[in-house]
């Protein structure tokens, strides 16, 4: 069976099955010049839901932890998703998870063809707990390299570390982003931050819990807006810069309001504080000038009070899968 046209450019999504992973597939499967799509993913925190309305043929998915992947087949573009996000999962498997960024990225340079442009999806979680705000690319961080969140913010910088050397050394064609707080469909219900925390508590009637006073900010972008930004550094505008560019949304919330808008939305939800997981960082919010300056025009848009009820939306509708998650 002829699984591609070699003429067409081959793409692999490691961490496609993802929150984020899925929706850059769909993106990609808008383009034209694509002639091959490999997601791989381990299913440790994605789900084959998540990519199970994919019928487009270029498109194929592998079972595998990306470290280990084994294929002939050597690609155009990678995209290197493979990592949970959210600090309860990580914190729980800093082996895998530092295996996961570090590894996964060694094993992915050995499947990219000559030439071929690597894409990383690293994290504001470099910058640590910010001792300014907001935080510029230009920030070097202050991250404890001993601490429980290590494993997720020191493998993260050294993979960024791994890909500018390959870069100044052997000329690696690299992007490299920084998210900041994304939220939106196909976030797991059981994924521990605080927008998806409390639109499943709101759903299942139960409180919702607020980690110490609440006062904390985040900034939070809204899943379309921050692929939308992807889509543009990574493949569709003309950019000739390596990274890192933070991508993210820079209105910041404390995540005790939006606590209060889901309870309001939802016709009054009892609040509860517990305390803070070690060291939860106390502000994050974006410095977005060279963003601006790199995607002239692009912005998040989607305000949050939007995005929120398109996600609790998403949520409602999905209640079997919800219940699915929360029972497995
Ligand atoms: N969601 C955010 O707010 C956010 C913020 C900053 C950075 N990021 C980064 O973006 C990427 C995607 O985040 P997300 O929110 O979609 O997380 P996610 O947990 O939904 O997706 C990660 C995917 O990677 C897969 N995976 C993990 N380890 C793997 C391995 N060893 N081999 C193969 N697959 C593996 C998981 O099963 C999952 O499908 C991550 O690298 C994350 O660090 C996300």
């Amino acid at each position: 069976m002829v699984l591609h046209d070699k003429i067409g450019k081959r793409i692999l999504v490691a961490g496609g099955a993802g929150f984020i992973g899925s929706q850059l597939c769909d993106r990609l499967l808008e383009r034209r010049d694509v002639s091959l799509l490999v997601c791989v993913d381990n299913l440790w925190t994605g789900l084959a839901d998540n990519i199970a309305h994919i019928s487009d043929p270029r498109f194929k998915f592998e079972l595998s932890d990306i470290e280990t992947f084994q294929t002939s087949e050597r690609f155009d573009e990678v995209y290197h998703l493979a990592s949970p996000a959210s600090p309860p999962w990580y914190m729980a498997a800093p082996r895998r998870t530092i295996s996961a960024n570090l590894g996964g990225a060694l094993r992915l340079l050995d499947l990219l063809s000559k030439g071929g442009r690597f894409c990383f999806f690293s994290t504001s979680e470099v910058y640590g707990d910010p001792k300014v705000s907001p935080q510029p690319e230009s920030y070097r961080g202050s991250v404890d390299c001993t601490g429980p969140r290590s494993s997720y913010d020191e493998s993260k910088r050294v993979t960024e570390s791994l890909l500018f050397e390959e870069r100044r050394v052997n000329g690696l064609d690299l992007r490299v982003t920084r998210l900041f707080n994304v939220y939106g469909p196909r976030t797991r219900v059981d994924d521990g931050r605080a927008v998806s925390n409390f639109i499943s508590q709101a759903l299942n009637g139960e409180p919702l819990t607020v980690y110490g006073d609440g006062l904390q900010t985040r900034s939070w972008g809204y899943v379309d807006d921050i692929v939308e930004g992807l889509a543009r550094y990574f493949w569709r505008d003309p950019i000739d810069y390596a990274g890192p560019l933070n991508i993210g949304n820079d209105r910041e919330i404390p995540v005790l309001d939006v606590a209060k808008y889901i309870s309001d939305i939802m016709g009054g939800c009892k609040i509860v504080h517990e305390p803070s997981p070690p060291q939860d960082p106390t502000n994050r919010c974006p410095d977005l000038t060279l963003a601006r300056k790199i995607l002239p025009g692009w912005e998040c848009e989607v305000r949050y009070e939007d995005g929120v009820r398109m996600t609790l939306e998403w949520f409602r509708e999905n209640m079997a899968q919800v219940d699915k998650v929360r029972n497995a």
